[in-house]
């Protein structure tokens, strides 16, 4: 199994300087994504930043940026984040009813292509749409707002999205989001996740570069 990934999300960061707390987070054994949480206020709510603040970003810094979008419309409003040159696009599979097509036109784009559920949403109706998919996106607390409590029993599902992987059944890179810290890392690791997001843990922490540091290696002892 490749050595797990750490994708530190921005929202905890200081907004009036991001080029800057991107370019903390990056470098040698540094995050391997940016995570970048777009809130349009309608699908979530809360308000945070869109395409033009992607962009800038995009012109400071060479880490990929995983785009979380929670927003209305993916259909019309996440292929552009690719065009852009986002990394990785993971849309909502509650805003939109072909999620199929918005995972389309993302990959046409340029981008790959990310599903994300919340913590009430089943797994099992997405497995088979998931082969139009290059990432899961298994939020562990309820999309809005960074700082919230570890929801465990998402773990069920990264546990499904890993068996399907590991039986060659989907390819897939198993990402977990909310409630990242050290306490919690090493569950989410035994229960098959590959990817984990964690802003609180990471841009609270005195040296933001060492906690990515440390949460892999936690990370990477339970795998
Ligand atoms: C919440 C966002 C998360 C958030 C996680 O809706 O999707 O990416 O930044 O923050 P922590 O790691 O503090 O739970
Ligand atoms: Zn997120």
């Amino acid at each position: 199994m490749p050595a797990p990934m750490i994708a530190p999300s921005i929202l905890s960061a200081d907004f009036a300087r991001l080029g800057d707390e991107v370019a903390v987070v990056g470098g040698v054994e540094g995050a391997d994504w940016v995570h970048v949480d777009v809130m349009d206020n309608h699908f979530v709510p809360n308000l945070t930043l869109g395409l033009p603040v992607v962009q800038s970003l995009l012109g400071h810094t060479d880490i990929p940026l995983d785009c979380h979008l929670m927003i209305d419309d993916p259909a019309r409003w996440a292929p552009p984040y690719a065009e852009a040159g986002a990394y990785n696009v993971t849309f909502h599979a509650e805003a939109t009813d072909d999620p199929i097509a918005v995972a389309k036109d993302i990959r046409a784009a340029g981008g790959k292509a990310g599903l994300a559920i919340k913590p009430g949403t089943a797994f099992e109706p997405y497995a088979e749409i998931l082969k139009s998919f290059d990432t899961l996106l298994v939020m562990s607390v309820e999309p809005g707002f960074g700082g919230q409590s570890f929801i465990a029993e998402v773990l069920e599902k990264t546990r499904a999205a890993r068996r399907l992987v590991d039986s060659g059944e989907l390819r897939l890179i198993v990402e977990i989001d909310g409630g990242i810290n050290a306490d919690t890392i090493e569950r989410a690791a035994e229960a098959g996740v590959d990817c984990f997001v964690a802003g609180s843990a990471v841009y609270n922490a005195d040296d933001p570069a060492e906690a990515v540091r440390k949460l892999r290696a936690l990370a990477a002892g339970r795998r």
